[in-house]
């Protein structure tokens, strides 16, 4: 990309302008988008537009807020709570959500939320029309705003614009139970350049475009309907440095504040995701569940650490996991806790991602177990966070994540007895497999950054 070239990114979450400094982000939003849009924006600059995460009782401003942070300058519109609810925590969440993680049992198909959703990403487009400039290369993200781009060039936008899709992409059968399938994939047409995290959700996404649209596909562009766009992988990444920072010596370390001990003799096992269904948190604990069972000599020398991040917390599908995690966790410490020792820590909150390097580092065992995801940064934090001693990556074959972590130990988190055998395997495990293993998903870690993600996108974006 030319210097001169403006970034501008749009995404319906964007942090608060305090979270764009990497010490004050205890309060920052969780989530994988936002953990690599960061590291773009604040080494390019540019522009973030997006929704403030508040919502007015009022009818909502079209007029966006402009926070001016040197480097990077953050415009933000509110939403009402009307349009929260019917397009992010509606359609957004209860429909694309579940039907882009493979899951259409839960797919709520309601008429008002997808036309709300239409609304909210015109309402978008018109409020960003007005901050663009000639020569700025528009770059949006994810499922929420999938119409965006159709819109921007309805209101006469004809530079670059390219899209990123950080969830999964189904299979076709899966994506035809949208009755606006063929809409949604049109909208796609409109983009210059769209992007997915794996080669398997590329090849599901053009099977969609090429069951509902008459079109073509030829050397990464799809035509149909007197439109084209190119579309292609970008495996996203983490900036490794940010979790091999020395500890602070002079604070003790999140592991001795929640005094978990760390001694060699004693195991802990880590999880850590956002409350969310798709993460397969019950699973997993099942399957800790199992492993006290089978092996009772881990009783009392392991603890389990679950982080979970609230997420969601208006959405019913997310209020119901809570309750069925808060329900699984009391019935497993009721079960095995013994005087000294309970199984599992759970901790239902956020912590800053310096804190999490170190729970990281402290752990011998890492949980990433999801039933689906588009890659899965938390997998890639463990590794990086690494020492001498290195902890072991247990890793849903479901995640995007494990077309490069090939060497975790690699699970089906739906069986629940495959899932314990791999936790047992792990905490076993002798240290020089253990440094060969992470060694590997160290150098498939540093190949695909934060920064080589967003380089490489925009810089195909630019030479389309
Ligand atoms: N995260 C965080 N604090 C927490 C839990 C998670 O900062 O308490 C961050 C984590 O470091 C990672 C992101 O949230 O960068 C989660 O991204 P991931 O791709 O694993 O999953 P997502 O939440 O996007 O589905
Ligand atoms: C996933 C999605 C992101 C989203 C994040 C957090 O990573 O791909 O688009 O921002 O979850 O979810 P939230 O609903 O809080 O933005």
């Amino acid at each position: 990309m030319r210097s001169n070239n403006r970034l501008v990114v749009v995404s319906n979450r964007v942090p608060p302008s305090e979270a764009i400094s990497p010490e004050r982000s205890r309060d920052m939003p969780v989530g994988g988008l936002v953990s690599a849009v960061k590291v773009a924006m604040q080494q390019k600059g540019g522009l973030w537009f997006g929704w403030s995460g508040g919502s007015t009782q009022r009818r909502s401003s079209d007029q966006p807020e402009v926070k001016d942070l040197g480097g990077v300058k953050l415009a933000t519109i509110d939403l009402s709570e009307d349009e929260v609810s019917l397009f992010y925590t509606g359609y957004a969440n209860r429909t694309l959500w579940p039907l882009l993680h493979f899951l259409p049992s839960r797919v709520i198909i309601r008429r008002d939320l997808y036309r709300a959703y239409r609304r909210i990403n015109r309402k978008f487009a018109e409020a960003l029309c007005a901050l663009l400039e000639p020569g700025d290369i528009v770059w949006v993200h994810d499922f929420h705003l999938f119409h965006l781009g159709q819109e921007l060039r309805r209101l006469g936008w004809e530079g670059k614009l390219g899209f990123f899709l950080h969830v999964p992409f189904p299979s076709a059968d899966i994506f035809s139970i949208l009755p606006w399938a063929g809409d949604t994939l049109k909208s796609l047409l409109s983009y210059d350049l769209v992007g997915v995290q794996t080669e398997r959700y590329l090849r599901n996404l053009i099977d969609s475009l090429d069951t509902e649209l008459d079109g073509t596909y030829t050397d990464g562009v799809f035509t149909a309907e007197g439109l084209s766009a190119k579309f292609g992988v970008y495996e996203i990444g983490i900036e490794p440095s940010i979790f091999q920072q020395a500890p602070d010596d002079r604070v003790r370390s999140p592991m001795e504040k929640l005094s978990i001990s760390t001694a060699p003799d004693h195991k802990i096992i880590l999880g850590v995701d956002r409350l969310d269904y798709t993460k397969g948190i019950p699973q997993r604990l099942r399957a800790l569940e199992r492993l006290l069972e089978l092996h009772s000599a881990f009783r009392g020398r392991v603890t389990y650490v679950q982080i979970s991040s609230p997420s969601r917390t208006r959405v019913p599908e997310y209020i119901q996991e809570k309750e069925q995690v808060d329900r699984l966790v009391g019935h497993i410490n009721g079960r095995f806790s013994e005087a000294g020792w309970v199984p599992i820590r759970y901790l239902y909150r956020s912590f800053p991602q310096h804190e999490l390097a170190e729970l990281y580092r402290d752990a011998d065992v890492g949980m990433v177990t999801p039933l689906r995801d588009g890659m899965n940064l938390v997998a890639k934090e463990f590794v990086a966070a690494q020492r001498d001693d290195p902890g072991v990556l247990v890793l849903s074959r479901f995640s995007g994540a494990a077309s490069s972590l090939v060497d975790a130990v690699i699970v089906n988190p739906y069986d629940i007895d495959g899932t314990a055998e791999a936790m047992y395997r792990a905490l076993r495990m002798g240290l020089s497999e253990r440094k060969r293993r992470c060694s590997a998903m160290m150098d498939a870690v540093n190949k695909h950054t934060a920064t080589s993600w967003s380089e490489a996108f925009t810089r195909d974006l630019s030479e389309t």
